[in-house]
């Protein structure tokens, strides 16, 4: 209901809307009103009141709490259930957690602050306060484990998508996942899950981007390999704007992809943004070691690496090192 106060004040924001209004256009009490828009209060937002013309919002804070995003928000069941925190050790970690509880498919966890923040392949993954979107997002997917990178790589294609709409900059993806900009990395994902052999439980897809830090916010040993948006386009991004942009076409590729059709057309969408086909690659997959060029990326999302002596390699996930960018020579 607070969400809902807070949409209605957003669309009216030039003017008073009266609390009987409110009332019944959300059909509750004029007394709930009242005590919703105290609430809001608490959490920051100024509403001005006036007993003869009801109640007008001033101004907003910058946080990314459910209410914020869901006013804004135009989507089927992504971010119909979010979860915020000010600070969490993980937003990955949570997800789980509920997850396994049996919140509802589409359910996001989001926070300011991560104090254990992870990366892939056991790092850390630095999140400081203020300055990034560290969300995780539950899904309930009716595929087999084997299929579970290929959600990946549609989020990846999500966030490279909604950089592009809402900041006009031009991301690079770094196959499967990373999200590149002037060489360096603005965004990672964390895909986690639960499943058994022939069935997915769920899924946790983790997106960390760094969206306004500044260079000296960075780790001493992360300051030539990352960078924030903020450090590409020399402007401070609207966390929300991109939060909503993102789980509005993470929800539309996700559901779409189900089509063969679609998903070829998405996969045209996701190699346009490829860094990493055509380029030579150094790929770690089950302990072995390719080195080759990067020939192709199927509609399952699967990366072809040709080798020097021309035989194709396959893999499904790892990590790979692309030739100029992060330093590899
Ligand atoms: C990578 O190493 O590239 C993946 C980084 C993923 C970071 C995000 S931030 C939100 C979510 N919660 C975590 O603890 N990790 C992911």
């Amino acid at each position: 209901m607070k969400a809902q106060i807070l949409k209605a004040l957003k669309e009216n924001r030039e003017q008073y809307i009266s609390g009987e209004e409110l009332s019944n256009h959300l059909g509750v009490s004029r007394t709930a009103v009242w005590k919703y828009i105290m609430a809001l209060r608490e959490d920051g937002y100024d509403i001005e009141s006036s007993s003869r013309k009801g109640y007008r919002l001033v101004s907003s804070p910058e946080i990314l709490s459910s209410e914020e995003i869901q006013a804004e928000l135009s989507t089927r069941f992504f971010g119909k259930q979010i979860v915020y925190f000010d600070t969490v050790t993980s937003t990955n970690t949570i997800a789980k957690e509920i997850a396994a509880e049996g919140c509802q498919d589409g359910t996001v966890v989001i926070a300011d602050q991560q104090t254990a923040g992870k990366g892939r392949l056991g790092r850390n993954w630095d999140s400081p306060p203020h300055t990034g979107i560290w969300m995780s997002i539950v899904l309930r997917p009716d595929i087999i484990p084997a299929q579970a990178p290929f959600i990946t790589i549609l989020a990846a294609l999500a966030v490279a998508r909604s950089l592009e709409q809402v900041t006009q900059v031009s991301p690079g993806i770094k196959w499967p996942n990373d999200i590149v900009l002037d060489k360096r990395k603005v965004c990672g994902i964390l895909t986690e899950m639960s499943a058994e052999i022939e069935r997915v439980n769920y899924i946790v897809v983790g997106i960390g981007i760094n969206v306004n830090t500044d260079i000296e916010d960075f780790p001493a040993d992360l300051q030539k390999t990352a960078a924030s948006v903020k450090m590409i386009t020399g402007q401070a991004v609207d966390r929300k704007s991109l939060v909503v942009k993102i789980l509005e076409n993470f929800e539309e590729v996700y559901t779409g992809a189900k089509d063969m059709n679609v998903r070829s057309s998405l996969m045209d969408e996701y190699r346009k943004y490829s860094l990493t086909l055509g380029s030579k690659v150094k790929a770690v997959y089950q302990t072995q070691e390719i080195e080759g060029t990067a020939v192709e990326i199927t509609d399952n999302g699967e990366l072809i690496i040709e080798t020097e002596d021309g035989v194709r390699q396959t893999i499904f996930s790892g990590e790979v090192s692309v030739r100029g960018i992060y330093g590899y020579v």
